[in-house]
């Protein structure tokens, strides 16, 4: 077949083109900036949808404030994803779009999920009133949830004035928190900064935690959990409990707490079960460099476990 001389260079040429094409495309979908899928940093606009559609290998949220309704990200779609977060979400002013849901942000059945930075801003002051007022309030939100979760690490997340607990690690296996802070005001209801329930390999390496309820708190079904610099209070400490609120019920094992200092909070570290008959248990707890000021209980273990005198089984009031 005849040709022109140069015929070679032609293909050559579309295939740089092409490939130049592909690499440019490849880089923008593995890089998903909320900004250009509608998100708008007014906090005022719902940018929910922007962010539940993110498909990329990173969600890069720049700075300024995004509401975020009551939102799930699920499954494998949200499978092995960096956020980067430079911005703030917050939750509507209005307590009641989430008071029903019980999460706002809720990450579940995701394999390999990495979080940089951000704040998430639960607006809950209205809510906390509600409560203390004796009104009928909704039940209340939990402002990040980690459910069913594998391989998680959580980098500089700061969580404000979640309506419940900040942040929640559930069924999870192989999560890593590093320079978290949860910050609620004292009187606050309900506010734990970190509660893990059911969950194995569990650390948290520095955190500061300033917040109503427990700093952290470790529930049924939780091993090997290692917690260093934390710094808690004012709250109610580091509790591993409540158990044994049912006869059949996992235990916790092998945690660890480190290099640490609580200061001016309720309690340093608890150990708190039901007084019932329960399969339930702690084993293999080591709490030690720990420094405690201002701390009304600095170490207690309470097997007669029973806040408010009521509800409780097995007290005589
Ligand atoms: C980030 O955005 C907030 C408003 O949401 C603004 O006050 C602040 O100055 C911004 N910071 C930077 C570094 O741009
Ligand atoms: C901890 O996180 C905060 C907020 O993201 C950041 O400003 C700070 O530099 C981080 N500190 C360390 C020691 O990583
Ligand atoms: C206890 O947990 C730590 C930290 O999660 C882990 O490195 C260690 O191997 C566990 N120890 C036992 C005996 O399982």
């Amino acid at each position: 077949m005849a040709s022109p001389a140069n015929s070679g260079y032609v293909p050559f040429f579309i295939a740089a083109a092409v490939a130049l094409t592909l690499l440019i495309s490849s880089a923008a979908a593995h890089r998903y900036n909320v900004l250009r899928y509608g998100a708008r940093p007014d906090g005022i606009t719902d940018s929910t949808r922007p962010f539940l559609m993110a498909n990329a290998a990173t969600v890069y949220v720049p700075n300024g404030t995004y509401l975020l309704m009551a939102a799930v990200f699920e499954g494998p779609c949200w499978s092995k994803i960096t956020v980067r977060l430079d911005g703030t979400l917050v939750a509507p002013s209005d307590y009641r779009a989430l008071g029903s849901y019980e999460h706002w942000i809720l990450f579940m059945s995701v394999n390999k999920l990495r979080f940089h930075g951000g704040t998430v801003d639960g607006q809950a002051a209205r809510f906390w009133d509600c409560r203390m007022s004796g009104r009928d309030c909704p039940s209340g939100a939990r402002s990040v949830t980690f459910y069913w979760v594998n391989d998680v690490r959580v980098i500089g997340l700061t969580s404000i004035d979640s309506q419940m607990a900040h942040i929640v690690i559930n069924g999870c296996n192989d999560v890593l928190m590093r320079n978290v802070t949860a910050i609620a005001p004292k009187w606050s209801l309900n506010t734990d900064g970190i509660h893990i329930q059911g969950s194995t390999r569990v650390t948290i390496s520095g955190a500061t935690l300033e917040t109503g309820d427990d700093c952290i708190s470790i529930g049924p079904g939780t091993r090997d959990t290692f917690m260093t610099n934390i710094n808690g209070g004012p709250g109610h400490g580091i509790s591993i409990g409540s158990l044994g609120w049912n006869m059949i019920e996992d235990g916790v094992k092998n945690v660890t707490l480190t290099n640490s200092v609580f200061s001016g909070s309720e309690n340093g570290v608890r150990i708190k079960t039901w007084a019932r008959s329960t399969t339930s248990f702690v084993k293999m707890v080591i709490f030690e460099n720990l420094i405690m000021e201002n701390v009304m209980n600095p170490i207690i273990i309470d097997q007669n476990y029973c806040p408010y005198y009521e509800g409780c089984p097995n007290q005589f009031y």
